[in-house]
């Protein structure tokens, strides 16, 4: 049963934007919640092939590294933020620096993570969209003996395709727009209690498969075996990049999520819970796709076509590859969709504390507006590959909106988002927020964490920042 409960209003704060705010029901659902936030296209599309192309298992030990150290330290302050505001993460931002005495301009954190989530959710949904599309493929049975040309063309004239990918994208929009629309417990809550489990199984059937192949071992060397001579500087700021990514961080997706965590429920365990979980997945992914690309003697560094060509040039070729193959994708689609409602919630709940919009109407505008804002991605796989509008930069030379979409959000506002949220808890929030939220009392755990986050974090992230610039 889901508790319909109010948030304890915050002192001396405007309170007139708030209604009944729902609560997750428990500390599972809020697990299951922020895990599938998580685990998406990043974990099972992204990591498997920048593994691959930075070499292997000295990257996966990098990016273990930046998970526990800088991952796991932001997610706290983050859903910290989203528990003690208890509203969007603008008007939660708002709260807490009024609270504190601070100035307004903190607001912009929560303004930019809302905006790049906006931004993410629009070309994600495209990319949704191949993988929901390539369950057909698969279930047809169009991988089956298929060679490289025909299964490069199959993914070329995906992409080439505005009218098939807007069906897609328009698919995708519409799973993702039905399930936040009904709101927290009806709607997320209950899609994400089938979601997860069906996501767990898959990504179990799918190891167990690769395990059924001789080169399982292959599979496993090369994702735990670490030779440090193939480590570059821009590996290790890929993992950094990367563990903010696959844990949906400085964009005010877990602030949102933290609005509906009841006041009882442990901040710390369940932020290093989720944190643990996209990690398994992600390593279980690589466990699942390397098996099988090596078993068909093809070559893992396959860049971002590694799970749309390489991995159905081996489904092809696999007893059991239409079965299989199908279940993949299934499990791509379902990482995906509990990503990108995550990705819509910010949005939605700060539409919500606007007088007179619901629930469905914030969703609805703020969906639809995706959604239109995602055909300037696929027409950047096409009609328009050569527009390139912000060209006259250097910086942004060649790029198209896609690019661009996905340059600016990853590159620049979350990291900065990450920046400013560690600054922000670690040196601005009053001592005693951070006390009354987190149960780890005054003792060491509680000063490792402030010092990782004074320190540690903002300097890693400045660096990645800068390196990036330049
Ligand atoms: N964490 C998701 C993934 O790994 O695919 C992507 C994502 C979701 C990023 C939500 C950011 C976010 F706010």
């Amino acid at each position: 049963m889901t508790e319909l409960v109010q948030n304890p209003p915050l002192d001396g704060a405007a309170d007139d934007t708030r209604k009944d705010h729902p609560l997750w029901s428990s500390r599972l659902a809020f697990i299951l919640a922020a895990s599938g936030s998580a685990v998406g296209l990043g974990n099972i599309w992204k990591f498997p092939y920048i593994t691959s192309e930075n070499g292997g298992g000295a990257f996966v030990l990098v990016y273990l590294f930046c998970i526990a150290l800088i991952g796991i330290p932001i997610m706290i302050a983050e859903v910290m933020i989203g528990r003690r505001g208890g509203r969007s993460p603008l008007n939660s931002m708002r709260q807490l620096a009024q609270r504190d005495g601070l100035s307004r301009r903190w607001v912009w954190i929560g303004g930019m993570g809302m905006l790049a989530s906006f931004l993410i959710l629009s070309f994600y949904s495209v990319i949704g969209g191949w993988a929901l599309s390539y369950v057909g493929n698969s279930a047809g049975g169009l991988f089956v003996g298929a060679d490289t040309e025909t299964i490069g063309a199959m993914f070329g004239n995906l992409l080439s395709d505005p009218y098939t990918l807007l069906l897609w994208h328009s698919v995708f929009m519409v799973l993702v727009i039905m399930i936040v629309a009904r709101g927290l417990s009806s709607g997320m809550e209950k899609a994400i209690n089938i979601l997860m489990p069906v996501l767990f199984a898959l990504i179990l059937v799918m190891v167990g498969y690769a395990m059924s192949t001789d080169s399982f071992g292959a599979g496993v060397s090369f994702l735990f075996e670490p030779d440090f001579s193939k480590l570059t500087t821009e590996g290790v700021l890929t993992a950094l990049g990367h563990a903010f990514f696959t844990l949906s961080l400085g964009m005010g997706v877990m602030m949102a999520y933290g609005s509906y965590l009841p006041k009882k429920v442990s901040i710390v365990k369940t932020a290093v819970t989720v944190s643990v979980v996209d990690t398994l997945v992600a390593l279980l992914a690589g466990l699942a796709i390397f098996p099988l690309v090596f078993a068909n003697g093809l070559e893992a560094g396959a860049g971002p076509g590694l799970i749309f060509q390489t991995l159905p040039l081996a489904f092809g070729q696999m007893s059991g590859g239409v079965l299989f193959g199908t279940l993949f994708f299934v499990l791509l689609v379902v990482a995906a969709v509990t990503s990108a409602i995550s990705l819509l919630e910010p949005v939605v709940e700060w539409f919500e504390e606007q007088k007179g919009i619901s629930r469905l109407g914030g969703t609805l505008i703020g969906g639809l507006s995706i959604w239109a804002l995602g055909i300037l991605t696929i027409l950047s796989l096409n009609v328009w590959s050569d527009v390139h509008p912000l060209g006259m930069f250097e910086r942004f030379e060649g790029k198209t909106f896609f690019d661009l979409f996905d340059y600016v959000t990853a590159n620049l506002m979350m990291p900065l988002g990450g920046l400013a949220i560690a600054i922000f808890v670690g040196w601005f929030m009053s001592k005693q927020a951070g006390e009354n939220e987190l149960d780890m009392g005054n003792g060491l755990a509680y000063n490792l964490f402030m010092f990782v986050l004074r320190f540690i974090t903002p300097t890693a992230v400045l660096v990645v920042f800068i390196y990036n610039l330049l």
